[in-house]
């Protein structure tokens, strides 16, 4: 017989007869006659009931079922005479996996999320992880499905890189000397190292998926990416994952529509199949979800530039923890006013001063702003971060010489401005601050599987 999954089998078109799930106890009651036993498999929230009738003949080992324990059920499904389920499943034979001893921690009370990170190689067997985590999977489906749709292709930009693409310094070295022989030496002596010269895990894919945009058109990435940044803030985490699209023939205003078309898609792929996972989050984690989804998928989002926002939050007369003034960075603070509760709405901010952006970002004439855009996000802030690249070589020579960067490390960077250059734009996007987003969940931690902080890496 074939193993069924329980969301095939509490879908409402379900046929009766005979089925077979594998999966772990949640809950357990016993009467004279049966024990009832919710069933859950991880396919999808809902649980499924078993019956297990006294006359089985291991009935005296079912008895001391206890939650967390695997099971085997082979079974009829029915339809269910008692409230709150549809179907359950009278099984004719109980296979004990393995008993859980009354030690498992996810015994039926509700846990905090501090505690269940504590426990994160569980946590997913909760209704709530379960549903980040599926919802997380089919996100990042959905992702390959809108590019594949558009005719983007799909490059895997390297983890490990000899160059740093933000020029923000927050980089893991990546070494294969040993630490003593650093301390025998004094010092790191690259040549010895792996690849001949330092090595970092990368910040971000972008100088890659430029390369590939100048010969294959539109391209993306989506991988991990990695910073040493020392903030403890529930928006960061050292690992995380990002979407960078890159687009050939781009200018600043296609790269906002393309922002604005992706999120709307995504948002629309995660109502359509994610709705009983994300029912969970509308009803118990944020009651303003749903008006959010609909802002989102409904509203033409804000585009202003970086200056005019600046006015904004000066006239606020909002108590902001940092002062706002031409040329700050934006804090996140800052970034939620406007979207929260000024536009109520996404906003994109574009021509940011130079001085606090990367060097491959496009001068503007003004020569005091570069063509940057950023989306921020209604209790996110920054979900985007990206703009439209120098393509001018003189330019961007210009630029790398004031921001006193090497040439050398670039030589194949500097290539691409001289050999058929084109105006071209792209950005990266967050992928947990975008699971953040749909859910409320309003700590990076619980939407990474396994998070990296910074003390923290355990699992
Ligand atoms: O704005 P960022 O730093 O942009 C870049 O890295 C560009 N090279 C992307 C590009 O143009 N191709 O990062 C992009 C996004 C941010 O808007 C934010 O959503 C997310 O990545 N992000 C983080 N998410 C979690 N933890 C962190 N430490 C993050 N740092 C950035
Ligand atoms: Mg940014």
């Amino acid at each position: 017989m074939k193993r069924t999954k329980i969301n095939i089998l509490t879908r409402l078109e379900t046929t009766p007869g005979q089925v077979l799930v594998k999966g772990w106890v949640r809950t357990k009651r016993d009467s004279k006659e049966f024990s009832f036993m919710e069933m859950n498999d991880g396919s999808c929230l809902k649980n499924i009931q078993i019956i297990a009738n006294n006359n089985l003949d291991n009935y005296l080992e079912i008895q001391g079922i206890t939650t967390g324990t695997s099971l085997i059920v082979i079974g009829d499904l029915v339809e269910s005479p008692g409230k709150g389920q549809k179907w359950e499943i009278q099984a004719s034979s109980v296979e004990i996996v393995n008993l859980a001893p009354e030690s498992y921690p996810l015994q039926k009370k509700r846990h905090s999320d501090e505690y269940l990170r504590t426990i994160a190689h569980l946590r997913p067997r909760t209704n709530k992880y379960g549903a980040i985590f599926r919802i997380r999977s089919e996100m990042a489906f959905a992702i390959h499905k809108f590019y594949r749709e558009k005719g983007f292709k799909y490059l895997t930009a390297p983890l490990i890189t000899g160059s740093d693409c933000e020029g923000a310094g927050e980089m893991f070295r990546v070494t294969s000397l040993s630490p003593s022989d650093v301390q025998a030496a004094g010092k790191m002596d690259f040549t010895k190292d792996f690849f001949g010269q330092e090595a970092n895990l990368t910040v971000s894919g972008q100088l890659s998926a430029e390369m590939f945009a100048l010969s294959l058109g539109d391209v993306y990435t989506f991988g991990p990416t990695f910073r040493a940044e020392n903030s403890n803030t529930s928006r960061h985490v050292a690992e995380f994952w990002m979407l960078e699209p890159e687009m050939a023939f781009c200018d600043l205003e296609g790269n906002m529509d393309h922002g604005e078309e992706l999120v709307k898609y995504l948002v629309a792929h995660a109502l359509e199949f994610c709705e009983e996972d994300l029912s969970l989050f509308f009803q118990f984690v944020d009651k303003s979800l749903p008006g959010l989804m609909d802002t989102l998928l409904n509203q033409e989002f804000a585009r202003l530039s970086y200056t005019e926002a600046i006015k904004i939050l000066e006239k606020s007369n909002q108590k902001f923890e940092f002062n706002v003034a031409y040329g700050i960075d934006l804090q996140s603070e800052h970034e939620r006013y406007l979207a929260e509760q000024y536009f109520k709405k996404p906003v994109f901010l574009t021509d940011y001063p130079k001085g606090i952006k990367p060097f491959y970002m496009r001068m503007n004439d003004d020569e005091k702003t570069v063509a940057a855009v950023d989306l921020l996000v209604p209790r996110i802030g920054e979900l985007i971060g990206g703009s439209q690249r120098e393509e001018r070589l003189d330019r961007l020579e210009n630029r790398m010489e004031e921001m006193n960067l090497p040439r050398d490390p670039y030589w194949w960077y500097l290539d691409s401005r001289k050999f058929g250059s084109v105006p071209h734009a792209g950005f990266g996007l967050g992928f947990e601050r975008f699971l953040m987003m749909i859910t409320g969940v309003t700590n990076i931690r619980d939407v990474v599987p396994f998070p990296r902080t910074p003390g923290n890496v355990d699992f």
